[in-house]
């Protein structure tokens, strides 16, 4: 293992970007917060200080929604035709495009993420979301609709529907995908006309803090997107419950998605919300193994399990249980942990010390109700906050690990004598983010899907993501879609006119 991020050529204006306190976006000014306070953002495969940032806190909420609020009553944000809404966002997609490699190497410096990844998956599917939404600025239609009104007989009307920007949207994101929870964010609220004061996730706000100076350089007008670093407990907290914001939109865990409904009771602001989750991953006995093998160890281990729709309960039919449990326990073994700017890397540290004790507070958890650990199980070194790659066998479905989200590179794995046995535990969780199953029966495999309770049911592939794919969750992985046409519905009102002819 490395865990040294030096050793790396970094590009020189990611040196430079990181050497001085990073200041929040307002209006059209980069600014100090008010406080004056300041925070610091660690690398998390040295525990290192990586850069400091300016602390938004309530005060400074108070200031961007103000920004957000008159570029969207009265700014020129508001007259601008839906094709000028377009071009700008489709600029955006090209200035960042331009700067991929910068976005990149900040992205792995700052989550601790492969910097081929970042490279390749990260950066483009940011470019691609902000292309797909710029098409969409056009397109945002309502429909004319016949009337009958029983009780004016006689009467003729013309009615018709318009889909309006919600207003002001305040969102806050995680530290997973730092960037791209920023661009799936951005991209509808743009599309559709809204203004949007953005809260970056604490440990990882530097890549919004970067996009944030293409969106100046791209022209859009002052105030339509202001961005404010802080804590969750204080800034986050101010802008969900803030009385002049109109919608918010929440990437993160349950239990804050909880909060945030209620602090948005205030003025019954619109809430979006996208959660937790515990996705079941099921391999059928007449599945090519190899490939689910592969997939498996992709579904949980892709991002260091860092993601909501991780494939974090494995359940494989007792015929191939052993087979699939050692293969992906022999790739698990194979993965190289190490710095994300190493070119060798395949897993990179857990995103901050209190995630690196989460997870192996869930290991040691699984371990003591009885789980075995096949593979990893434990810390790595003791510099940074690396994990290995840990497969846990012979659990239950009630222990903790099978029902909590653990978001590391944990996976658990069940054996299943029948396909209709493991339908309700798949679906029995809090959770319904994503599914995945695999098999050679594309009629079985249909069949499967239309029963599970989960937004995104992925057959023979898992972590498939396209800016014109709806993602979201049912039961207590949230409310609402992200991306699609779907998405852009959550932030536009239905305005009904009816005129009498
Ligand atoms: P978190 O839910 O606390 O943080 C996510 C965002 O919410 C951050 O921007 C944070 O500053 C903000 N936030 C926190 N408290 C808030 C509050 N009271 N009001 C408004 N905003 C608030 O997640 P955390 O603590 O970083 O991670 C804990 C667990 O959450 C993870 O282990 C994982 O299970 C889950 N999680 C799920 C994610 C997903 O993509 N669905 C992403 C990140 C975490
Ligand atoms: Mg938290």
């Amino acid at each position: 293992m490395s865990s040294t991020s030096t050793a790396f050529q970094l590009h020189s204006s990611v040196t430079s970007f990181v050497s001085t306190t990073r200041k929040m976006l307002i209006g059209k000014d980069w600014v100090e917060s008010v406080s004056g306070k300041s925070f610091p953002v660690y690398d998390p495969a040295t525990g290192e200080l990586l850069a400091t940032v300016t602390e938004g806190d309530k005060e400074d909420i108070n200031r961007a929604v103000k920004a957000a609020r008159e570029a969207f009553d009265s700014g020129p944000w508001s007259k601008m035709t839906a094709s000028e809404r377009g071009r700008l966002i489709w600029r955006l997609a090209d200035l960042l495009e331009k700067h991929t490699e910068e976005f990149a190497q900040l992205e792995s410096l700052d989550n601790g993420k492969p910097l081929a990844v970042a490279r390749a998956a990260d950066v483009p599917l940011a470019v691609d979301l902000f292309r797909y939404m710029a098409g969409w600025a056009t397109k945002i239609e309502g429909t004319t609709i016949p009337i009958s009104v029983p009780y004016t007989p006689g009467a003729e009307y013309l009615a018709y529907t318009k889909r309006e920007p919600v207003g002001v949207v305040g969102q806050i994101i995680p530290w997973n995908f730092p960037l791209l929870m920023a661009v799936w964010k951005l991209g509808p609220a743009l599309a559709t006309g809204c203004t949007v004061v953005l809260k970056p996730a604490e440990q990882t706000p530097l890549t919004a803090l970067l996009l944030g100076e293409l969106i100046l350089e791209a022209g859009f007008p002052a105030g339509v997107v202001n961005i404010v670093p802080g804590y969750g407990e204080t800034a986050g907290a101010a802008l969900a419950a803030h009385p002049d914001v109109d919608k918010v939109a929440f990437t993160g865990s349950t239990e804050v998605g909880k909060l945030i409904v209620q602090a948005a009771a205030g003025n019954l602001k619109k809430v979006t919300l996208e959660l937790g989750g515990k996705s079941p991953n099921i391999v059928l006995n007449d599945a090519d193994v190899e490939l689910a093998i592969q997939g498996a160890a992709n579904a949980i281990f892709f991002n260091h399990g860092q993601c909501c729709a991780a494939g974090s309960r494995l359940y494989a039919h007792q015929n191939v249980y052993d087979k699939v449990v050692e293969g992906v326990a022999t790739i698990a073994d194979k993965i190289r942990v190490g710095a994300g700017l190493d070119p060798s890397t395949e897993m990179g540290p857990l995103v901050s010390e209190e995630q690196l004790r989460r997870v192996c507070g869930y290991i040691e958890s699984g371990k003591g109700d009885g789980a075995k650990a096949v593979a990893g199980g434990e810390r790595l070194g003791d510099k940074g906050y690396f994990v290995k790659p840990t497969i846990l066998t012979d659990v239950k479905q009630n222990m903790k690990v099978v029902q909590e989200e653990i978001f590391g590179p944990v996976v658990t794995a069940m054996p299943f004598k029948d396909v209709e046995e493991i339908i309700p535990v798949a679906n029995d969780t809090v959770y319904g983010l994503a599914a995945g199953i695999w098999t050679s029966d594309l009629s079985k495999a249909h069949k499967i899907a239309s029963h599970l309770r989960a937004g995104t049911v992925w057959i023979n592939c898992y972590n498939i993501f396209d800016a014109a794919l709806p993602f979201g969750g049912y039961k207590q992985s949230g409310w609402g879609r992200e991306m699609g046409r779907d998405a852009l519905d959550l932030y536009t009102e239905v305005k009904s006119v009816c005129i009498r002819l």
